[in-house]
């Protein structure tokens, strides 16, 4: 009976340290990684398959991702359907400056890469519906997939950059890898459910319950708007497990744990499990308490 009650005494003094330091434990977690800051040519051909047509790169990288450079061939329909869609904002030139215009009134597209240009086509923000918007939303895309292309080969013409379009090869990636790793360097601002949240400056953190593996392999790698850009530490091994935690757990979550306690998040799960442990924990005590 001794050492039971020993053990007891153990197990409350272990609860005591040990649920404030978990509490605490998953904020150290999001401060983790280093953020790379420039946007321009996110990402070089650094994979161990680079494919070649007349010496130009038309794909390049590894088993977990394929990227692939739109083809010249489209830049000419590509000028067309910009200057239509694209020009009266970022100019005749991609560069920012609309006819008239001031310098810098706009985004300069030149040297962003075909990944920055189709995610922002394919994702609807592009052409955008109000420019004076602190934050382009994500809405219907207005563009075809082929037409994004297009306009991604003729400003890629102008300047050669990357990250090229990932195809991400999902089947092989890792879940569970994927999912501390999305724990790691995106719960912070997307929440661990992938639900989003507001951001400083009436920015925000959109929700990831419906984007397709592509966009979110190509959010990650150039990093729009408001969001840093993942380029040399997280490889595309990585990168693939991220896309595949978001594309099969967070948008069709399973609740293997056993209740989803309606997906309140962390926090709300935390706290019903703390409510429970100190409820038993009080048991315990008053157990060990009565047999002095
Ligand atoms: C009505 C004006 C307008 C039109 C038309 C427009 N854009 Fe934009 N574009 C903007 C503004 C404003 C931003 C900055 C938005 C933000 O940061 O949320 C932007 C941002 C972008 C970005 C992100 C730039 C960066 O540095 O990350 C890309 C890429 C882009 N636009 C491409 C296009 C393409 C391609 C088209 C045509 C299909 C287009 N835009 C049409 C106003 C416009
Ligand atoms: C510092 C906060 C922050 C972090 C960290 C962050 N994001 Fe984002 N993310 C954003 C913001 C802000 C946007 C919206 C940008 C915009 O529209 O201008 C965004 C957009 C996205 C989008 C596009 C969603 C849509 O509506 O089209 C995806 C996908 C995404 N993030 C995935 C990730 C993944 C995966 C990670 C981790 C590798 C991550 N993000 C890390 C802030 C963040």
């Amino acid at each position: 009976m001794n050492t039971l009650r020993h053990l007891a005494r153990y197990a409350l003094a272990a609860a005591a340290i040990g649920a404030p330091l978990a509490w605490a434990l998953p904020a150290h977690a999001a401060n983790g990684p280093v953020y790379q800051t420039s946007r321009h040519n996110a990402g070089t051909p650094n994979s161990d398959v680079v494919t070649k047509k007349n010496g130009q790169i038309t794909s390049y990288g590894d088993s977990a991702i394929t990227y692939n450079v739109p083809s010249p061939a489209l830049a000419a329909l590509g000028q067309a359907l910009y200057l239509q869609n694209c020009a009266s904002c970022h100019g005749t030139e991609a560069n920012g400056v609309p006819a008239a215009g001031t310098t810098g009134a706009f985004p300069n597209l030149v040297g962003l890469g075909p990944a920055t240009i189709d995610f922002w086509i394919e994702s609807g923000r592009m052409p955008a519906a109000d420019p004076r918007a602190v934050q382009a939303p994500r809405r219907l895309p207005r563009l075809t997939h082929d037409q994004a292309l297009a306009i991604a080969a003729w400003i890629n013409s102008l300047s050669p950059s990357y990250p090229a379009i990932p195809t991400v090869n999902v089947k092989s990636a890792n879940v569970a890898q994927g999912a501390a790793l999305f724990a790691l360097n995106c719960a912070a601002c997307h929440t661990i459910e992938g639900d989003g949240d507001a951001l400083a400056r009436s920015t925000f953190a959109p929700s990831l319950r419906n984007i397709p593996a592509t966009q979110v392999a190509e959010a990650i790698r150039t990093g729009p708007g408001n969001m840093p850009r993942f380029t040399g530490n997280l490889s595309d091994y990585q990168v693939a497990d991220i896309v595949k935690y978001v594309t099969t757990e967070i948008q069709h979550p399973r609740n293997p744990g056993g209740l989803g306690l309606g997906g309140l998040g962390p926090v709300a799960e935390g706290f019903v499990a703390l409510l429970v442990g100190v409820a038993v924990l009080a048991l315990v005590g008053f157990w060990v308490g009565e047999r002095q």
